[in-house]
């Protein structure tokens, strides 16, 4: 764990739903013009084309091989020496997942010792993407009348390719302006966030086994922050809720037990709880995202189950969810004992992040990303273009300036990480 003294405690934070509403009028094209237009920077052309190459290629979580070749022929023609790490095929909770490849990434340097000394900050997002496959667009009929407020959309165009993107260029000019020495730094891109993590994850494993697990300092983590610094995440945590009763005939219901009725009966009560706030995170809240039960409308229900997940505002990284899954199971068991059974495991409380750079506006996230993934003792930052509110969805889009801001941003964060 880290010392907590070691992050701002920004208690007032605004929420993230109400910073970014006005973020989506803005791209809903009423508000376009109020942002002030900044020059062009010298790497606009080079990053809109990297990002356009990134967003052309479909790469749905579990299909990310395609870009990950990209990745591996094109990181070489910038300067950078190059790897493909590759997770074996195998079946998993989200189906059959084929041989997939993470993206490992480091400035060449021409000092004899750089590439072969260990990186002290991490700079990383993911390659993965959510479905369906939107093909990219941008919002201007030819590449001389792109400003700052131009619109791009398309799937992954904001999550997370824009950070992919940006952290690219950000490294690429930090070590070609000499500001840092490239052996400092290294490129991760990974698979399966949007899915199980296992990008992460496998990577996080195979540094353990090495020693040049000890010399990172700090992690960046490229996911949509609308460009401001987060302060953290909530924690999550899944369960899926099963309920036995015994089947009869609908007109005789006292010969038989309701599995529906005992679920539901839970699951009024698991709505009504509270699981607890903090002024940081929140409230901890509830989704009930599937239920089945029953065969027929005459029958009494044998079986009925409920697949929950919870957004964890309570608690650390390490003890947040067994908090939880405790509440659960008494709220279970006071229901009716007998009937009902929780199966739940994994999950994690809320993530902190480092968030007490100057020049940064700071924010809280309810969404999960691969912060909890990479163990090890570094400082954790989380940071990227684009809102989270149109991540997911048909509109996923954003502005030219958000792309260049987040280059500007990843660039002082990596300065901000090795000076600390
Ligand atoms: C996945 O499961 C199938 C069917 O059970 C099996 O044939 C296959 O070998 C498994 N693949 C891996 C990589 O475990
Ligand atoms: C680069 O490394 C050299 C030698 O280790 C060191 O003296 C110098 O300060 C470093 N430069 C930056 C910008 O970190
Ligand atoms: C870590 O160091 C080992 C050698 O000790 C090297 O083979 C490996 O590529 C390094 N890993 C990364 C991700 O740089
Ligand atoms: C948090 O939960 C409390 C009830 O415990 C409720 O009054 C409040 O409106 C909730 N806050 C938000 C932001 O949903």
């Amino acid at each position: 764990m880290k010392p907590l003294s070691q992050f701002l405690l920004c208690g007032l934070l605004p929420s993230a739903g109400l910073a970014s509403s006005s973020y989506q009028k803005q791209l809903g094209g009423l508000d376009l013009d109020s942002k002030p237009q900044l020059a062009a920077p010298s790497y606009r052309k080079h990053l809109l084309e990297t990002h356009k190459q990134l967003v052309e290629i479909s790469s749905i979580s579990g299909h990310e091989v395609p870009v990950a070749n990209f990745l591996h022929t094109y990181l070489p023609t910038l300067g950078f020496e190059t790897w493909l790490q590759a997770l074996p095929a195998s079946n998993t909770s989200w189906g059959y997942l084929p041989e997939r490849y993470n993206v490992v990434a480091r400035p060449r340097s021409d000092a004899s010792h750089s590439s072969s000394a260990a990186a002290r900050v991490l700079v990383t997002s993911h390659m993965d993407v959510v479905p369906p496959y939107i093909p990219y667009h941008i919002d201007a009929p030819s590449s001389e009348e792109i400003t700052g407020s131009t619109i791009i959309s398309g799937r992954g165009s904001v999550d997370a390719k824009a950070s992919v993107a940006a952290q690219i260029i950000a490294v690429e000019e930090l070590v070609a302006s000499k500001a840092i020495n490239a052996s400092d730094v290294m490129l991760l891109f990974v698979v399966g966030e949007e899915t199980l993590g296992d990008g992460m994850r496998f990577f996080s494993d195979s540094l353990q086994s090495h020693s040049n697990s000890t010399s990172l300092k700090a992690a960046i983590f490229g996911e949509p922050t609308e460009n401001k610094l987060a302060c953290g995440h909530k924690g999550i945590t899944f369960g899926s809720i099963s309920a036995k009763g015994k089947a009869g005939h609908s007109g005789y219901p006292w010969l038989g037990k309701s599995a529906t009725e005992v679920l539901i009966r839970a699951l009024g009560k698991i709505l009504e709880h509270d699981f607890g706030k903090s002024e940081r995170y929140g409230n901890t809240t509830v989704n009930i995202g599937k239920i089945e039960g029953g065969v027929a409308a005459n029958v009494i229900p044998k079986e009925a189950q409920a697949e929950i997940s919870l957004r964890i505002a309570i608690g650390d990284q390490k003890n947040g969810a067994d908090i939880i899954r405790k509440q659960l199971k008494s709220i279970l068991e006071e229901v009716d004992s007998e009937a009902l059974s929780l199966e739940s495991k994994g999950g994690y409380g809320p993530v902190e992040c480092f968030c007490d750079v100057d020049g940064f506006e700071t924010m809280v996230a309810n969404y999960g990303t691969d912060v909890p993934h990479l163990a090890g003792d570094h400082v954790s930052y989380l940071y990227g273009p684009g809102s989270i509110l149109v991540a997911h969805g048909d509109d996923e889009a954003l502005r030219v300036g958000d792309l260049e801001e987040a280059v500007e941003g990843y660039k002082k964060l990596v300065k901000h990480a090795l000076e600390a």
